[in-house]
């Protein structure tokens, strides 16, 4: 049955709700007008099911430690399956309160002080940190740009994992923030040169349900035996569903030496119990939310192609990158000609806009910036405008 249209163009008011985006932006930023559209969680109220499930679980009033059920398990599989084409084990799936947590277990369960570790700039900011708290080795292979579209530099990637120094290489697919999703053939090169010398595959996978029309989100552990029993997998359904709040992530481990070894540090950590609302609403949403979900993706594509659109017209000294997935538009403003530090103190205190700043994401990133645009089309409008103003003003062009 086809559900009646969720209405995403309705504004949902967010104060007073400890919001990490939207509440602290004085203290945050020092500039109380700005529009945040920084962190990745969206201004949407999530599927109704999952709303249902927590208010249901929430009427018990006993809250105590807690265990995984049946159709817990069964939910995250029949997801993997049906909107991936991957058959998951069960046994194969472990937890973690986030993703950025397993990032962090599983650099100490497979690699030791010292050892390198590859990601390919410019890359979510969690990466360096999972690496360098660790006392690893940042071993970068830039994406680099060919026809306006950021690919893997297979090149580079041979040299470095073929060093002898790498041991592990962090993927982010889809890539946060240049919005890649990463086809089958550039993943079976980076997959093989990876088994070819040993090298584990920590794949973070956290945006695979956030894909644009016709592009299809690979597991990586999907494409062979090989690159399943080589790899670590890391899904949630907190950025699909917005729910990042309710700390659950499924960590998939095919390899039972590797689960063995990841397990092994959660429970160093004493990272293995679990959020009781967190379960509840994982399973409602793989359950309930495609419909949901699918009405929403179309609903960011439209601000999507608005936004290029956009800037296509009136701002074309900018470059935007048009993402295959995420809810991440990655602008280059290097055209504006100023450092990263000007650039930010313009958009905060001239544009009034409150975007991730792209040297955040390595080096790579210097002179871009990224905007989160999970929210209501009016909210990017207003952005846009406000970006338009604030460039296109005597004082910037002068
Ligand atoms: C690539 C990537 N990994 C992980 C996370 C965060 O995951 P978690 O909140 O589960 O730690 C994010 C959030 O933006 C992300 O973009």
């Amino acid at each position: 049955m086809t559900r009646p249209r969720f209405d995403f163009d309705r504004p949902v008011d967010r104060d007073n709700t400890l919001s990490a985006k939207w509440n602290y932006i004085k203290e945050s930023v020092g500039v109380e007008d700005a529009l945040p559209m920084w962190v990745a969680d969206m201004d949407f109220e999530t599927v109704p099911e999952v709303k249902a499930a927590i208010l249901d679980r929430a009427q018990h009033g006993i809250y105590g430690y807690t265990a995984r059920s049946k159709g817990y398990y069964d939910a995250i599989i029949d997801w993997n399956l049906k909107r991936h084409g991957w058959k998951v084990d069960k046994k194969w799936i472990t937890h973690s309160p986030g993703v950025v947590n397993a990032l962090f277990t599983a650099v100490r369960a497979f690699v030791k002080p010292g050892d390198g570790i590859l990601i390919q700039p410019p890359v979510y900011p969690p990466f360096y940190r999972a690496i360098s708290k660790n006392n690893c080795e940042t071993v970068l292979n830039p994406l680099k740009l060919e026809e306006g579209r950021y690919v893997p530099d297979l090149a580079d990637f041979a040299d470095k994992v073929g060093s002898g120094r790498v041991k592990l290489f962090i993927l982010c697919n889809p890539h946060n923030p240049v919005g890649r999703v990463f086809t089958e053939e550039e993943l079976r090169a980076m997959g093989e040169l990876c088994l070819k010398h040993g090298v584990i595959v920590i794949s973070d996978e956290i945006h695979s349900d956030l894909l644009f029309k016709p592009h299809r989100h690979v597991p990586f552990a999907s494409i062979s035996e090989a690159f399943a029993q080589n790899s670590v997998i890391c899904t949630a359904p907190s950025k699909t569903f917005n729910l990042a709040g309710l700390s659950t992530s499924n960590i998939i481990i095919p390899n039972d030496e590797l689960r063995r070894r990841y397990d092994e540090v959660n429970e160093q950590v004493a990272q293995k119990s679990h959020n009781i609302f967190g379960a509840a609403a994982c399973e409602a949403a793989y359950r309930h939310g495609e419909e949901w979900l699918d009405q929403l993706m179309s609903y960011i594509d439209g601000n999507r192609q608005y936004a290029l659109e956009f800037i296509e017209a009136r701002l074309p000294q900018l470059k935007v990158y048009n993402p295959e997935g995420t809810y991440f538009l990655w602008l280059d403003c290097r055209s504006l000609g100023i450092g990263n530090q000007e650039l930010e103190k313009f958009l905060l205190h001239e544009a009034k806009l409150w975007f991730n700043q792209g040297y955040t994401f390595g080096n790579e990133g210097d002179g871009f910036v990224r905007i989160n645009i999970g929210c209501q089309r009016s909210t990017v409008e207003e952005a846009l405008k406000r970006l338009e103003h604030a460039v296109c003003s005597p004082v910037q062009q002068g």
